[in-house]
């Protein structure tokens, strides 16, 4: 696992609960990336390791900075460090830039929509950016929720983009809190849901020739691809980036607490994993440092083998057809029979 320590240039409040750091590429080696990818920083909080991984906000070859931009989560351990602690000149260590979530471009497209709803909005506006910049005829049209102009992240940024690509970027808000002031045509009352997204692309006799971005809560996620549907636009059009793993309790009804051997860096440990804990959460519980990032099954820096014994994968976002038999996430595995062995 390459890793990277970045200095910290410049904090921006992007809202009241939001803030974005810049960091300054390093002299050597400069770090590659693509719009819609994210950066994974490394803290240690409390003596304890945390990884948490964050989507760039600038977009290659237009920002100088590389940028990220982090939201307060209630009771979030990093988000809360960053947002409260972390200071100007600071160095964090960094892992290399993952993540698929980038621009897919076809000859055939004519517009791009970005679904996002609050801190979503991160990777799209980098991959706002980036397509406005990169192609001259495409339409790019942003969906954008949030709870009013107050937490509209990015909100003067967008409105700059809007005033340069007059001709083919389009915008429409969603606040679920409309006051009086706010109240204007560019917003829409209430949540994203399959009504209003569905009304928007009836407003396109082409779209068809669409393709769509989504990135933030799974009833956005769920909404907007029902309306996609809807609307005929074909699933390999249609591409989403989840923040956090959705776990459905039913799929836990036979696992098992249990005692797992795990090998790692040439040690033996056994690890007590209760019933709803992942066997990665269990490791990081007991102070063994996994390698990890995503947390929802997609990067693969948490694969493992399985030596003996049965596990289930739960909760993965997307399907992997890329593992073998015997590998599997640890971020997403839980134990489903005694006598398991994994190595790492
Ligand atoms: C690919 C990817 C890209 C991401 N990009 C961004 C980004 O650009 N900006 C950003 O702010 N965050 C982003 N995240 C989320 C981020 O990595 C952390 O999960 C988030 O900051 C919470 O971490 P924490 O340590 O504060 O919370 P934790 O201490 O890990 O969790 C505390 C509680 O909050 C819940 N929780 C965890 N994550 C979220 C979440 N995202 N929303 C709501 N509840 C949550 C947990 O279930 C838990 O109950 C991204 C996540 C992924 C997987
Ligand atoms: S941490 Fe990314 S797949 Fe497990």
């Amino acid at each position: 696992m390459t890793t990277y320590t970045l200095k910290i240039i410049r904090i921006k409040q992007e809202t009241p609960n939001v803030v974005t750091l810049s960091f300054k590429q390093p002299a050597l080696k400069k770090i590659k990336y693509l719009a819609g990818q994210y950066l994974t920083l490394i803290f240690r909080i409390n003596g304890r390791r945390y990884i948490r991984p964050y989507s760039f906000s600038s977009a290659p070859g237009i920002d100088e900075l590389l940028e990220i931009t982090v939201k307060r989560v209630p009771n979030g351990i990093v988000s809360n460090h960053i947002v409260d602690m972390v200071k100007v000149n600071d160095s964090i260590e960094v892992m290399e830039p993952m993540g698929d979530f980038i621009f897919q471009n076809n000859e055939t497209l004519t517009d791009v929509y970005l679904w996002g709803v609050g801190s979503g909005i991160t990777p799209l506006f980098s991959l706002i950016k980036y397509i406005l910049w990169s192609n001259t005829f495409l339409k790019v049209h942003l969906m954008y929720g949030s709870k009013n102009y107050e937490n509209t992240i990015f909100k003067n940024q967008i409105e700059h983009l809007l005033s340069i690509y007059s001709d083919r970027f389009i915008l429409q808000h969603f606040h679920t809190e409309v006051y009086v002031g706010d109240k204007n045509p560019d917003v829409i009352e209430g949540r994203i849901d399959q009504v209003k997204a569905l009304k928007m692309l009836s407003e396109n006799p082409v779209i068809g020739k669409s393709s769509h971005y989504i990135c933030g809560p799974l009833g956005l996620k769920e909404s907007v691809k029902q309306a996609l549907d809807h609307s005929g636009v074909v699933k390999s059009l249609i591409f989403s980036e989840d923040f956090e793993l959705i776990k459905n309790p039913a799929d836990f009804v036979d696992i098992q607490s249990q005692t797992v051997r795990l090998n790692f860096q040439n040690q033996e440990y056994n690890l007590e994993v209760v019933k709803g804990k992942s066997i990665l959460e269990a490791a990081l519980d007991t102070n063994i440092e996994l390698p990890y990032s995503c947390q929802t099954g997609n990067c693969s820096t948490c694969k493992g083998k399985i030596v003996e014994g049965k596990t289930r994968m739960i909760g993965l976002v997307k399907e992997r057809t890329d593992l073998q038999e015997t590998e599997t996430l640890l971020c997403c595995t839980y134990p489903l029979t005694e006598n398991i062995i994994i190595t790492i």
